[in-house]
C-alpha cells in the first residue's frame, strides 16, 4: 500500500490541463492563432497520469497524439476553452493553464469567405474571456497554475499575472531564450509562487519541466492537507 503511495502521489487528484493554441475564425476558411505546439501542456498531462492524477486534458488543435491513460477534450477557441474547462472546474482539485488562449478575435465573423479588394482590410476584433482570470474569481480550494510566455521582464509580468489573476504559481519562460517556448523540445522556466518564493529551473526537456512542476504541485497539495 505505502509502495502504491509513493509512486503514485496523485493519486484520487483531478487535474484540469489545457494546451495547444485556440483558433478564432474569421470566415470559413481564415483563422486566428499562435505558435503553440502543445507540447508542454501535453508533458504535464502524461506525466500527471503516470503520477496516478484523474486528468482531463483540455486541448485546441494540435499535432500531437493524446497521452494515454488520461481523458482527451478537443476544443477550437477561446470560448470553447472557457465552457470545457468551466464545466469541469468545480470538481478540480488542480488547474494547470497551458494553453496559449487567443486574446483577441474578430468581432464578426463573415459566413462567407472575405474576397480580396483593391486596397488594404481593417479587421476588428474584441477580446476574449480570459479563462484564468475567470477561475481564480471561482476558485474555492483549487489550486491554480498559470503559464507565461514573456520576452521582456519576465518576473515582473509573472508576478503581476499572479496577483492579477489568484493564481497559485505561475510558470515563466523567456521565449526570446534559445531552448525555451513554441515548438522546443526543452523550455527554460522559473516558477513564481504566491508567496513570494521562485524557483528558476535550467534548460531541460518539457518532460522534465513538467516533472518539476508536478512536484511542486505535490507539495503544495500535502500543505493544504494539514
Ligand atoms: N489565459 C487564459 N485566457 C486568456 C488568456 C490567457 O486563461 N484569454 C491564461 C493562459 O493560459 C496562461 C495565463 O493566462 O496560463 C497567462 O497568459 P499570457 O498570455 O501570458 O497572459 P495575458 O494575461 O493574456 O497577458 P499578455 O498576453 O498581455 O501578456
Ligand atoms: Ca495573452
Amino acid at each position: 500500500f505505502f509502495a502504491a503511495a509513493e509512486n503514485k502521489p496523485l493519486s484520487g487528484t483531478k487535474i484540469i490541463v489545457t494546451a495547444g493554441p485556440t483558433r478564432e475564425k474569421v470566415d470559413p476558411v481564415r483563422f486566428l492563432t499562435n505558435h503553440s505546439s502543445g507540447k508542454m501542456g501535453y508533458a504535464i498531462a502524461g506525466e500527471a497520469a503516470k503520477l496516478g492524477a484523474d486528468v482531463t486534458l483540455v486541448s485546441g488543435p494540435v499535432s500531437l497524439c493524446p497521452p494515454e491513460g488520461l481523458e482527451t477534450v478537443l476544443v477550437e477557441s477561446a470560448e470553447d476553452m472557457f465552457q470545457a474547462v468551466s464545466g469541469l472546474f468545480e470538481e478540480a482539485d488542480v488547474v494547470i493553464k497551458t494553453a496559449a488562449v487567443a486574446d483577441y478575435r474578430p468581432k464578426h465573423v463573415f459566413d462567407h469567405k472575405i474576397k480580396k479588394q483593391e486596397g488594404g482590410q481593417v479587421l476588428e476584433l474584441e477580446r476574449t474571456k480570459d479563462i484564468l482570470l475567470e477561475l481564480g474569481k471561482r476558485k474555492t480550494h483549487q489550486l491554480l497554475i498559470g503559464f507565461a510566455a514573456e520576452t521582456d521582464n519576465v518576473e515582473k509580468y509573472a508576478r503581476k499575472k499572479l496577483d492579477k489573476k489568484n493564481a497559485d504559481m505561475i510558470v515563466a519562460n523567456d521565449v526570446k531564450q534559445e531552448g525555451a517556448g513554441f515548438g522546443t523540445e526543452t523550455n527554460i522556466v522559473t516558477i513564481f509562487k504566491r508567496n513570494g518564493d521562485m524557483l528558476s529551473l535550467p534548460l531541460m526537456s518539457k518532460q522534465e519541466v513538467a516533472r518539476h512542476l508536478l512536484s511542486e504541485i505535490i507539495s503544495e497539495l500535502k500543505k493544504d492537507d494539514g
